[in-house]
């Protein structure tokens, strides 16, 4: 795949106006526009199908409820024409199956295509100490290897993880089929943020990643269009 196609620009962003501009000033240059809670909760899904309609959106909502509530979300999803959405993967394999599934049936039965659904693992702005508050003692690489597996057993298309975890992922789900999204990536030129297990682009598709997020490295750049092209520069060095 070619790199410009591997990034997906994270729109968050406050208004449905700034994120058109965004989608405009860098629609030929990335593989996706990433539609999260902030844009969502204040443009809502007449915006998603709006964008969609013209480009990849991944509809980063992070469901986590009941079976059959997060599969009527995901039908609503697939419905809005999004390219990708994702749940949390410690949800369990009953959600995640029943997901598929009901997804998969509505899908075939109106005609369009599933969108690829990926289960978060554990989130990039998580450390140990995060784990231990809510019980959780296992290292997180661990945690995250676990996830990935019942993730892929339960039929989910892949995860999303810090780029710290691409190789563990890998060795535990075999094979290359089984997507990984990495947020938490930060180019050379870049701040942290609050993002706690980071990683360059190059490195990050080094390990094995299939698509990068990114999000304030681009959007609070002066220049964003600049900013990507720096991106790729990086990237284009790992080959
Ligand atoms: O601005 P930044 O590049 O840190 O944005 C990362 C994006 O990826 C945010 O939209 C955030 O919600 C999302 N994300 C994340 N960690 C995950 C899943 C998604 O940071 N595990």
């Amino acid at each position: 795949m070619e790199s410009a196609r591997r990034i997906i620009v994270a729109l968050d962003v406050e208004t449905a106006d700034e994120a058109r501009s965004v989608v405009r000033e860098l629609k030929d240059e990335v593989g996706a526009f990433k539609v999260g809670l902030q844009l969502f909760t204040v443009a809502g899904p007449e915006f998603v199908r709006e964008i969609a309609a013209d480009h990849r959106i991944f509809l980063d909502l992070k469901f986590h409820d009941i079976p059959h509530t997060v599969a009527k979300a995901g039908i609503e999803a697939a419905r809005l024409g999004v390219w990708m959405f994702n749940m949390h993967a410690m949800g369990g394999s009953e959600m995640m199956q029943t997901a598929v599934n009901e997804v998969g049936e509505v899908c075939d039965k109106e005609g369009f295509d599933r969108p690829l659904i990926i289960g978060v693992t554990i989130l990039t702005s998580s450390d140990a100490n995060t784990l231990r508050q809510i019980g959780i003692e296992t290292g997180i690489a661990t945690q995250v290897s676990r996830l990935a597996q019942l993730a892929k057993g339960s039929g989910l298309d892949g995860v999303v993880a810090s780029p710290m975890e691409v190789a563990a992922i890998r060795a535990t789900t075999g094979g290359s089929e089984f997507l990984v999204v990495t947020p938490g990536v930060r180019p050379e030129f870049a701040t942290v943020d609050d993002q706690k297990r980071v990683m360059a682009p190059r490195e990050a598709l080094l390990e094995g990643a299939d698509y990068l997020v990114i999000g304030r490295p681009i959007l609070n750049a002066p220049d964003r269009s600049l900013a990507l092209r720096r991106i790729y520069e990086e990237i284009d060095t790992a080959r």
